[in-house]
């Protein structure tokens, strides 16, 4: 799903009215349209427009896909000792799924999120002026993050029924959202993540975090170049109070504050935190802080989350004006960042008590994380480092004429079944050029298949690095090159 349209799907942002969406362009939230180029190339001559990729998104391949394979096989390794297995949900959900979870009022759903409509109920739409006469499941949007698709499944397939052990889920998915692009924010991202769902415990919050320090430490992170922020923000007893002494503090400071900040005030108060305005930021550090407005339940819970962290060995920082950008969360909240790599928040999490039962289950504690694949590529160049690994090696079979066609085929399929990476030419070109290729490819070895070769059933061998050869027989071969590239 590289590019914007989804067969003949539009996809609008959370606010545009459907009158204002064509049926065959993507329309960005920002309002900018999938660019196509002119018809006739000056220079190919070629006909028709030259479909380009939507900004914000990117190609995945080559090193940057091993990059991304490389997290996933990392995340399924460290991920299953601890438990969890691996799950995949749909990439659109019905919008309320996401409105529930995530918080009507947050920028995520109201700015953020991608609209979806097929291009016939675009049709209808346009005719009644409006989406008002849309069934919740007819009202449709990209995910933009996975917790709250993650929990709608668990309720939906009852992952999570009542008594049962709790359900540990971890997720390898692209993720969508509306944000105007710049380094390390994308429309189009990709995500590692975990869900917890049915354990109360401070030690599962405890473990959360110690999972994902451990996931960036595997994935090349030197631990003292990370900045691990916790914060708890409280629960439905004690939070409802702080809100309230936040949004008075807001309203006391509003001459002061963006228009942003002064219309959060009774909405989303706590986003005021969050604020990107330096003035604000200052404002917004005398305001009242919610580690001294915790019940005492509350507070137990994250003194306790910070013992175990203690006794890990896991360095964090306290702040409490970490609040994070979803309304989902209670108690415990972490943020990572990777000092001098400019790229932000390269994961975060926390605690979301409440989720399971605003998604329609029986409540249900909740806590998980997710981390951010294009920032951690980011983070890691900025310190020397990579995701990236290296291809298998390659076996390159060379043929030295037409004539060895039927052989090249028949080693190459051997070398295949035993498991070797194995390159051939099917342009018939001569072997000069066929060790060019082999040497662009990375190619160890070339098996060379001539007509001396097949005729005495032999086969050359060339070591691509020392250029040395040696003939073997070819039922050797396969025996052989194995032996070699191990
Ligand atoms: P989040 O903090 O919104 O949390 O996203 C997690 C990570 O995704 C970020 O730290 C960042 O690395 C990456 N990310 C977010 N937005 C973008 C973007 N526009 N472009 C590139 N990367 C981005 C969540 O999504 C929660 N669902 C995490 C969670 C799981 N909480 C509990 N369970």
């Amino acid at each position: 799903m590289g590019r914007g349209l989804i067969g003949r799907v539009s996809v609008g942002c959370g606010g545009c009215p459907p009158s204002a969406l064509a049926t065959t362009s993507a329309i960005l939230a920002d309002g900018g349209v999938a660019r196509l180029s002119p018809e006739v190339d000056d220079h190919t001559g070629r006909r028709g427009a030259m479909a380009q990729r939507i900004q914000g998104t990117e190609d995945l391949y080559g090193g940057y896909m091993r990059g991304w394979q490389h997290m996933q096989d990392t995340a399924r390794e460290l991920f299953g000792t601890y438990g969890f297995d691996m799950i995949e949900t749909p990439a659109i959900e019905q919008v309320d799924t996401f409105v529930h979870g995530i918080g009507e009022s947050t920028d995520v759903v109201r700015k953020e999120m991608f609209r979806v409509f097929s291009g016939a109920l675009m049709e209808r739409l346009i005719g009644a002026g409006g989406e008002g006469g849309l069934k919740a499941k007819q009202r449709m949007a990209l995910r933009p993050e996975g917790t709250a698709g993650v929990v709608r499944a668990a309720v939906e397939d009852k992952l999570v029924s009542q008594g049962a052990a709790p359900v540990k889920l971890w997720y390898a998915e692209a993720m969508f959202r509306g944000e105007r692009p710049q380094r390390g924010r994308l429309r189009q991202f990709h995500q590692v993540g975990i869900e917890w769902m049915g354990a109360p415990d401070p030690a599962a919050d405890a473990e959360c975090v110690i999972v994902l320090m451990e996931y960036f430490r595997r994935l090349g992170f030197d631990p003292a170049r990370l900045r691990l922020r916790i914060n708890s923000m409280g629960d439905a007893t004690c939070r409802p109070a702080y809100r309230e002494k936040v949004r008075d503090f807001i309203i006391a400071h509003a001459h002061e504050l963006c228009a942003d900040c002064r219309e959060r005030a009774d909405a989303n108060p706590l986003r005021a935190f969050d604020c990107k305005v330096d003035h604000d930021r200052e404002i917004m550090a005398h305001a009242p802080l919610v580690t001294d407005h915790l019940c005492d339940t509350c507070a137990a819970h994250y003194a306790q989350v910070k013992c175990y962290l203690d006794e890990a060995g896991v360095a964090y920082v306290e702040d409490p004006t970490l609040v994070r950008g979803l309304d989902y969360y209670t108690r415990t909240v972490f943020e990572v960042d990777a000092l001098d790599s400019g790229v932000g928040a390269i994961g975060g999490g926390g605690r979301y008590d409440d989720l399971v039962e605003l998604e329609g289950g029986r409540p249900t504690p909740g806590i998980g994380f997710a981390v951010g694949f294009e920032r951690i590529s980011l983070a890691l160049a900025a310190c020397g480092g990579s995701l990236e690994t290296k291809p298998p090696v390659c076996i390159y079979v060379a043929c030295a004429a037409p004539e060895q066609r039927d052989a090249v085929f028949s080693t190459s399929l051997a070398l295949r079944r035993a498991g070797v990476r194995t390159e051939a030419d099917y342009q018939g070109r001569s072997l000069k050029s066929q060790f060019k290729q082999a040497d662009r490819l990375g190619a160890r070895l070339c098996v060379v298949l001539g007509a001396d070769e097949v005729a005495s059933g032999t086969a050359t061998l060339r070591d691509m690095q020392t250029h040395e050869q040696v003939r073997l027989p070819l039922a050797e071969l396969v025996a052989t090159v194995s032996q070699r590239i191990s």
